[in-house]
């Protein structure tokens, strides 16, 4: 499989704070002063294009979808995020740190509870690998906890889905390191500067600072 340099990506069960640290990482990068650092962009998938947009909907249940669409409108949102104009291949190749929130582990993970194994596994398998890949562990009560002042609620985000979530996740990622992913588990549960500040140190071990 091929290893996309400069491709960083964040992944955990839902209220691992994924989105937050990413916010976090914006803010180091703006307050970082003189010193030179890559030019970041920072995204996350499902994205803001209209497949995205789609599958948002179909998240909250406003538009009714089979656990197998959905799948195929990851991956389509996915295909069009990667290789689309001005999309994170093109940034990767011409030297921006591209970071993101969930990428085809999520598909993997989160469909593959729903739709099986299979589905997920083979639309996604052409996809590039990320050269550095962030999972954020955490139990799936505190996880929940955390969750409970949110507003809206998605159909994947109750406890008993959450347990099976963060059962394959532990399952899954050696297959990103046999293929070549830097792997780095983060304690998500620690308080966000300090898992900022995690992250931070080990973002700085890219080859692109
Ligand atoms: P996310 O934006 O991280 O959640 P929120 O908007 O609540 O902060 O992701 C939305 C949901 O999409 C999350 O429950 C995980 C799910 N998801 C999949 O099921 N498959 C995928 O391929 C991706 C990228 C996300």
């Amino acid at each position: 499989m091929k290893i996309m340099k400069n491709f960083t990506v964040f992944e955990g069960a839902d209220g691992s704070g994924t989105s937050t640290q990413l916010r976090l990482l914006e803010d180091r990068f703006e307050k970082a002063g003189e010193r030179p650092l890559p030019p970041l962009f920072t995204t996350s998938e499902p994205t803001d294009g209209p497949v995205g947009r789609l599958l948002r909907s179909g998240l909250k249940g406003e538009t009714p979808l089979k656990s197998e669409t959905i799948a195929y409108l990851f991956a389509a949102d996915r295909n069009e995020h990667l290789f689309g104009p001005e999309g994170i291949a093109e940034r990767c190749q011409r030297g921006e740190l591209v970071v993101q929130d969930r990428y085809t582990a999520s598909s993997l993970v989160y469909q593959g509870i729903t739709c099986g194994d299979e589905l997920p596994a083979r639309l996604n398998r052409d996809f590039p690998v990320p050269e550095l890949l962030f999972y954020f562990d955490i139990d799936s009560e505190t996880a929940q906890k955390r969750m409970a002042e949110r507003k809206t609620r998605e159909i994947y985000e109750h406890l008993e889905f959450q347990i099976k979530v963060r059962e394959r996740y532990k399952a899954l990622l050696n297959s990103f390191e046999e293929a070549g992913s830097r792997l780095v588990v983060i304690d998500a549960s620690l308080p966000p500067q300090e898992v900022a500040d995690e992250v931070w140190r080990e973002i700085q071990k890219l080859p692109i600072f």
